[in-house]
């Protein structure tokens, strides 16, 4: 009962409100089944018998009110209500598994939505304690896995409970002995395998989730370091890290699909010694083969459709089990850290105009006291930084590796808050409250630069909508970039040429540029270099940044590197060590 609880929470209250009227059709559904085979009795009573019309005072009824005058015309009457019934109840369960296949199916899209958007929104410091495989994972396999083995068949399992249920129910109207001994044999039958395999079915769940992830994570790193993998020889460690988990996620869901179906035989068999041994009592009883053939049809028609059933409920308990591990970590994702933000296609569009208001800067930023310590280490890594950045000029941070470069600027960018001391601008402090206005104000040129597999054009003005790229913006950039006429002259599409993924098919200075475009695309206040050309040969390194000193005077730049030759144009220079500015000048 808990599970499905949490399996229910995982959706927005509408969708639990269509869900309730989904299983008001069921239940709809469920009473017309029982009602056409509760129409066969009396049909089968009649075929076999035409004089038992008069033995049943409510088959007399009907036969007197509705003026028949012959036992024959009566059973072709009571064949077509039978016949009807049929086809409609089957209408409507196929009017019905539809709706429950469409918002089952449905919901893979909306639920995957909504976590791959708890994921995106978090603050940059989540994505530093969580491995993105296992993100995707969750959004693009665990999400799918657990609409079609639980939500689907779970549905599907309620329908064919509330049939069972109706069959039952009629059982005991018809026969309260025999529905004893199928609702104690059958139920008995089915509830002990499930106490049975409990146990299981959870572990299996929580090693078939593990070993999913595990396929995720393999595969991305093969293929993330395929240089690496190449010049080392390494495949086959590689091949072996994906062979052990997919293996192991297979047979996990095979058995998962096993233990979901074998009791099935079993009971089957059971079932059907129950049939041989009403049929025996009946005769028994009766002493009379035609007259009990009505009741052991109505039986062998109630067992026929209670037996899948009942077999389908048990699958879905046990898939239920099963994906437990994966309903609590779901669940967990939902539900922690920061909700997912609003947002629709026109904030898309609206964003994509670059015109939300910047947190204004016209004179200074202060870093006053800043601390920072990484919350899953101890360490100052930054300790009571004071630094003073005036408009328009540039900023050099030399400093040995490791020293705490890029969590400065980092903490600069707002993408980590500080753990002691401010930020202020013009005066103002920089809060979540103004921290995206204030993150305007930035270009932003990484140490490692991703590129998506796409056009030129599109890797400067990255995340705009295709329609809505401003081809000036990106020639602009492109130009103070120094990688127009390379774009123009060397590439065989122009600004239409594919990168490649991650920008494989452009040599490491060309990546760079673009970079350096990019963080240049939104006409940005401060420039932020973080040891943008420290991978390049002095030549390259040179050329570019020649076209950054071109932006002294015009633009704030905090320029990182790792030589002070690098910086030396710049207007202030502060170097790092472990953490402190230990000289400026
Ligand atoms: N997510 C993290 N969690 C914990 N510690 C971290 C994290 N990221 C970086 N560190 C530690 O913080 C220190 C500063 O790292 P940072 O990346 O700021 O150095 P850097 O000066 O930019 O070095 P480099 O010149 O090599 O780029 C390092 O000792 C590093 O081990
Ligand atoms: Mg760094």
């Amino acid at each position: 009962m808990g599970s499905i609880k949490k399996l229910l929470s995982l959706f927005t209250p509408r969708e639990r409100r269509n869900l309730a009227v989904l299983m008001v059709a069921v239940v709809g559904m469920a009473f017309l089944e029982v009602a056409g085979i509760g129409a066969i009795g009396p049909f089968m009573t009649v075929a076999a018998n035409p004089a038992a019309i008069e033995g049943s005072p409510r088959l007399l009824w009907v036969y007197e009110t509705f003026g028949f005058t012959s036992s024959r015309d009566f059973l072709i009457a009571l064949g077509l209500v039978v016949f009807a019934l049929v086809v409609t109840s089957n209408a409507f369960t196929t009017f019905t598994m539809y709706w429950v296949y469409r918002f089952a199916s449905m919901r893979n899209h909306t639920l995957a939505l909504r976590l791959f958007r708890q994921y995106l929104y978090q603050p940059y410091p989540y994505f530093l304690d969580h491995n993105t495989s296992a993100l995707s994972t969750s959004i693009l396999s665990e999400v799918n896995q657990l609409i079609t083995s639980v939500l689907r068949p779970g549905m599907e399992a309620l329908a064919r409970g509330m049939v069972a249920l109706a069959i039952v129910a009629f059982l005991f109207v018809s026969d309260p002995v025999v529905a004893s001994a199928v609702v104690v044999v059958l139920g008995g039958a089915y509830a002990a395998a499930y106490l049975i395999i409990r146990k299981v079915l959870t572990r299996i769940g929580t090693e078939r989730k593990d070993a999913n992830r595990a396929r995720f994570k393999a595969a991305g790193e093969a293929f993330g370091a395929v240089k690496d993998v190449k010049i080392l020889g390494k495949e086959p460690a590689f091949e072996e890290a994906f062979a052990n988990a997919s293996r192991l996620y297979s047979w996990r869901q095979a058995q998962r699909q096993i233990l979901g179906t074998v009791p099935k035989h079993v009971i089957e068999m059971l079932a059907f010694g129950l049939i041989v041994l009403v049929v025996v009592v009946l005769i028994g009883a009766d002493e009379s083969f035609a007259s009990v053939i009505p009741a052991i049809t109505v039986y062998a028609f109630a067992g026929y459709r209670l037996m899948p059933a009942l077999q389908v409920v048990f699958r879905g308990a046990a898939h239920l089990r099963t994906a437990l591990p994966v309903i609590d970590s779901l669940h967990h994702d939902l539900n922690t850290g920061v909700r997912e933000a609003k947002t629709s296609q026109r904030d898309v569009r609206r964003l994509a105009k670059l015109d939300e208001p910047r947190l204004p800067f016209t004179r200074q930023i202060n870093v006053k006291s800043m601390s920072f310590v990484y919350a899953n280490s101890q360490a100052r890594v930054l300790d009571s930084i004071n630094m003073t950045i005036t408009k328009d000029t540039a900023i050099g941070l030399v400093g040995a590796t490791g020293c705490g470069k890029t969590t400065l600027v980092d903490v600069i960018l707002g993408l980590l808050t500080p753990t002691a001391g401010s930020i202020s601008v013009d005066g103002v402090k920089v809060r979540p409250k103004n921290l995206r206005n204030w993150q305007l104000n930035f270009g932003y040129v990484p140490q490692q630069i991703y590129l998506s597999d796409d056009t030129v054009a599109h890797n400067i003005a990255f995340g705009i909508p295709a329609d809505l790229v401003n081809m000036q913006a990106v020639q602009r950039a492109a130009r103070i970039a120094h990688l127009h006429e390379f774009v123009v002259n060397e590439m065989p599409s122009g600004y239409d040429t594919l990168v490649g993924e991650r920008g494989v098919r452009l040599s490491g200075g060309q990546r760079q540029r673009v970079g350096i475009a990019r963080a240049l695309y939104h006409d940005p206040s401060v420039l932020v270099l973080d040891e943008a050309t420290s991978a390049l040969d002095s030549v390259t390194e040179q050329a570019v940044m020649d076209a950054i000193h071109e932006l002294l005077g015009k633009k704030t730049l905090i320029i990182i590197a790792h030589r002070i030759t690098t910086v030396r144009e710049a207007d202030v220079i502060y170097v790092m060590d472990s953490g402190r500015l230990i000289a400026s000048g």
